[in-house]
């Protein structure tokens, strides 16, 4: 299934927003203009990775600072022991679609 998560003129270079879509809590961030979407609750213990920090291809959780990469939901410090699902998204004009 597809769904329309964001445009992209909501989402700048070096930003990430949190959205919930069919249940599916999903952080999307834009990196250099390449968009990514990996899960938003960090794998550790649940809290948001949206509410944390995007800093290049990484972003930190702000409870316990797991820190996961934004490309592929790969941990790329703990906490965190199991990575993030990372989901496909679709640009259309200024629309962007993920696939759940
Ligand atoms: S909940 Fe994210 S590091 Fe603990």
């Amino acid at each position: 299934m597809e769904v329309r998560i964001a445009a992209t003129t909501d989402l700048p270079s070096g930003k990430m927003i949190g959205s919930e879509n069919s249940g599916k809590e999903i952080l999307l961030a834009n990196l250099n203009g390449k968009y990514y979407a990996i899960g938003d609750i960090c794998t550790h213990a649940g809290c948001k990775l949206s509410e944390g920090t995007l800093n290049g291809e990484k972003v930190r959780c702000p409870c316990h600072g797991s820190t996961f990469d934004i490309r592929t939901g790969k941990v790329l410090r703990g906490p965190a022991e199991n990575p993030e699902p990372s989901f496909n998204l679709r640009i259309e004009g200024d629309q962007i679609f993920v696939s759940l």
